[in-house]
């Protein structure tokens, strides 16, 4: 398949390149889009063979839903109810990094949803992404724009790695302010529950309704007994070719132990790369270091995880050791991508 691929650098002077792709949404093809949190691989949520395209082109499970995109906060197309707590916080967060899931309506079709009765709306912040769902008079159902398993892409050069001649249209534009994925919060059960954090924290959920929990099987390793209600968090994810594991607890043995890990498996050969922040850099003498951001501001650390992870598989490297970082914020977000890149191997020091 050729993909066209067309670099938004504004919205109104680039209308026509977003009408292109937005006919191609119309005609049942795939677009490659920019949003705040990760690019998006979209398509036509309304038409199933449009759907199919995606899961096919991602070498995505056909039991894990996609989400669904609006530029309007109508919901009632798609949804049974909106009970008030969402509506509050779509009234809050929206347009921004939050997903709310939504008992469905029959118009989702059911590989959309993966045969769930319910459906994960999200109103994007991108403007980009916005004007492309207005101009395909539709909702578009979209999941990250990566190869399933890997991390998502947060720069177009790297949808253009992963789905280059896989689909019909990539609209490039900026690099992905948030970084991680949106939160997700289920509103078909009381207390609405966070299945996946993200951009928007518990800290700011719970201004809306202060009984709003984090499921609890996504922060640890899954177990039999234990399985995320988010059919996506249960699968390996985000996950670079090298072996990633993270160093967790107070600064001074974080840094010890990583230094001693690090020199330990170059004497073995290893090449290596080190996830760390401004503040600790200058710490490592050995290894390759990546700076992710700084803990004065997390957001940073966010913003840069993902394709941190990708650029250790661009230098090779064997091994990654990552600092680990308090669960606070989106603290919490940024440890459940670590911990399922690392597959929930940490060392607690
Ligand atoms: O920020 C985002 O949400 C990005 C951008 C492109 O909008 N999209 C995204 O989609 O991350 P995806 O498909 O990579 O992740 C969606 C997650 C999956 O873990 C999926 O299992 C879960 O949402 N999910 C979708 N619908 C659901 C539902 N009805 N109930 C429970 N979990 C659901
Ligand atoms: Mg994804």
């Amino acid at each position: 398949m050729k993909t066209k691929i067309s670099m938004i650098k504004n919205v109104s002077e680039d209308e026509e390149k977003i009408r292109e792709a937005a006919e191609c949404i119309k005609n049942g093809g795939t677009v490659v889009f920019p949003t705040e949190t990760v690019y998006g691989l979209g398509a036509d949520a309304l038409n199933e063979e449009a759907v199919e395209k995606i899961f096919k082109a991602k070498g995505r499970p056909q039991d894990n839903p996609l989400i669904i995109h609006v530029s309007s906060k109508k919901l009632d197309l798609y949804a049974k109810e909106i009970p008030k707590v969402a509506d509050e916080l779509i009234n809050r967060f929206w347009p921004g990094p939050l997903t709310i899931i939504l008992s469905k309506k029959d118009i989702i079709p059911n590989v959309t949803s993966a045969n769930l009765n319910s459906i994960g709306i999200r109103m994007p912040d991108n403007e980009v992404a916005r004007k492309l769902i207005e101009l395909s008079q539709t909702t578009i159902a979209a999941p990250s724009a990566n190869i399933s398993g890997r991390p998502s892409p947060t720069d177009f050069q790297r949808c253009i790695e992963d789905l280059d001649g896989k689909v019909d249209y990539i609209l490039g534009g900026e690099q992905s302010d948030i970084g991680v994925e949106s939160t997700i919060v289920d509103c078909t059960v009381v207390p609405p529950i966070v299945l996946r954090p993200g951009g928007i924290t518990l800290e700011m959920l719970r201004e809306v309704d202060p009984r709003i929990e984090i499921d609890k099987a996504i922060m640890e390793k899954p177990s039999e007994n234990l399985k995320p209600k988010a059919p996506g968090m249960k699968y390996k994810h985000y996950a670079p070719n090298a072996k990633v594991t993270i160093i967790s607890g107070e600064r001074k043995k974080t840094i010890e132990k990583i230094r001693e890990m690090v020199h330990y498996n170059i004497e073995k050969g290893k090449k290596v790369c080190i996830l760390t922040v401004e503040e600790n850099v200058d710490e490592y003498t050995e290894g390759t270091s990546i700076v992710l951001g700084s803990l004065s501001d997390l957001s940073t650390v966010a913003r840069s995880l993902f394709e941190a992870l990708r650029k250790c598989d661009d230098l090779g490297a064997d091994l990654v050791f990552a600092e680990g970082y308090e669960e606070k914020g989106v603290g919490v977000a940024i440890m459940n991508r670590l911990n399922k890149a690392a597959g929930f191997d940490i060392i607690n020091v």
